[in-house]
């Protein structure tokens, strides 16, 4: 294959009669593409769907987005994880309030340099809210063109990305760069997809894809293997007295930075070693009940959780770093990390 040039009209034709319709889709305003592609970049369609709908019903633009409060901005997240993404949203739409009025530039450069927002989502924004033809090369479009030309090449080298970036923009159509765009990482997401074997017999490259053609889709793309994740042994406390269970705030930088938490523990404590550090800590328990392990995987780290629920004594003063909140307090202004939901679960029963 020369150029690109054969896949792109049977892509837009195709991407007419196949395209979901999805939320972000209906009315692609820069903000509700910028909202969407951050979410997607994560987290699966279907996921993210509610919590797409919710953040643009709480926060309608970027104006908003700019003022909310941090923990109004956590407990929109709760539960996408790697929240450093909205973190980083909420900066850049500062300095758009600053500096651009809270509108979105439609220029491409100035995009680009805004907080969290690399090649693939300045592309996406660009091209899919402001018709701008750049290119938006994710995860889907690399597996999708590895296979149609056959590209034995590692699409984790960012000079991979950059080329396929390069033979996107020789090729992408003026008058519908965001449909074209869209229609290759649709087709990535419900045909040519990751996992499994691509339905090659509903592709509209089907007669053009060179591994189809070799019969070795199922070779590509090549990647080379991320690195392994580190394995950290914790054990997680739900602390409860009465009504409340304790809670602490995570340092502000390194994982899961700034947010609450449930205590825990380096390693793994058998009940003894914990009833020591409750009571090290000041508090009176009353009885002591082990739970459930529990793993939560990030990006690179594994925690392989043990748990104990404590019941304790209502405390006269609370331990350094720790707060005793109630209930109806928690559900309402504490999001806690996913990493916990295993144990955030006892709350309730125990209460
Ligand atoms: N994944 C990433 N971007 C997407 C989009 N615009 N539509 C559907 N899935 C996506
Ligand atoms: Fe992917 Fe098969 Fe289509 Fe080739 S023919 S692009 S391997 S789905």
């Amino acid at each position: 294959m020369e150029t690109l040039k054969e896949i792109v009209n049977p892509l837009l034709k195709w991407y007419d009669g196949h395209a979901r319709v999805l939320p972000w889709r209906e009315e692609p305003t820069p903000y509700r593409v910028w909202v969407s592609e951050i979410m997607l970049q994560q987290t699966r369609v279907e996921a993210v769907k509610p919590y797409f709908e919710r953040f643009l019903r709480e926060l309608p633009s970027i104006r908003d987005l700019a003022n909310a409060p941090e923990a109004r901005l956590m407990k929109l997240w709760e539960g996408l994880g790697y929240y450093n993404r909205v973190r980083n949203m909420q900066k850049a739409a500062k300095e758009l309030l600053k500096e651009h009025g809270g509108e979105m530039p439609s220029d491409y450069d100035r995009i680009r340099e805004l907080p969290g927002i690399g090649s693939y989502t300045a592309g996406a924004i660009a091209s899919i809210a402001f018709g701008i033809p750049r290119p938006a090369v994710d995860g889907n479009v690399l597996r999708v063109l590895s296979r149609v030309q056959k590209s034995y090449e590692d699409i984790m080298k960012q000079s991979v990305r950059r080329k396929m970036e390069e033979q996107i923009q020789a090729v992408i159509p003026k008058e519908r760069a965001g449909d074209f765009n869209q229609s290759l990482i649709e087709l990535g997401a419900i045909v040519c997809v990751p996992n499994g074997e691509p339905k090659c017999g509903e592709c509209p490259l089907k007669e053009l894809c060179k591994a189809h053609g070799d019969n070795v889709e199922l070779e590509l793309p090549k990647k080379t293997p991320p690195k392994k994740r580190r394995i950290e042994r914790r054990t997680v406390l739900v602390l409860l007295s009465d009504n409340k269970a304790a809670l602490k705030k995570r340092p502000p930088k390194g994982l899961l930075a700034g947010l609450y938490e449930l205590p825990n523990l380096d390693g793994q404590y058998d009940s003894e070693k914990v009833l020591e550090y409750v009571k090290g800590l000041g508090l009176s328990p009353i009885r002591i009940q082990p739970l459930p392990e529990a793993k939560h995987i990030f990006s690179h780290i594994e925690w392989h959780m043990a748990g104990f629920a404590v019941k304790i004594e209502e405390p006269d003063q609370e331990p350094e770093g720790f707060f005793f909140v109630e209930k109806a307090q928690m559900e309402e202004t504490y999001s806690i990390p996913a990493a916990f939901s295993a144990y955030t679960e006892y709350f309730k029963h125990c209460f």
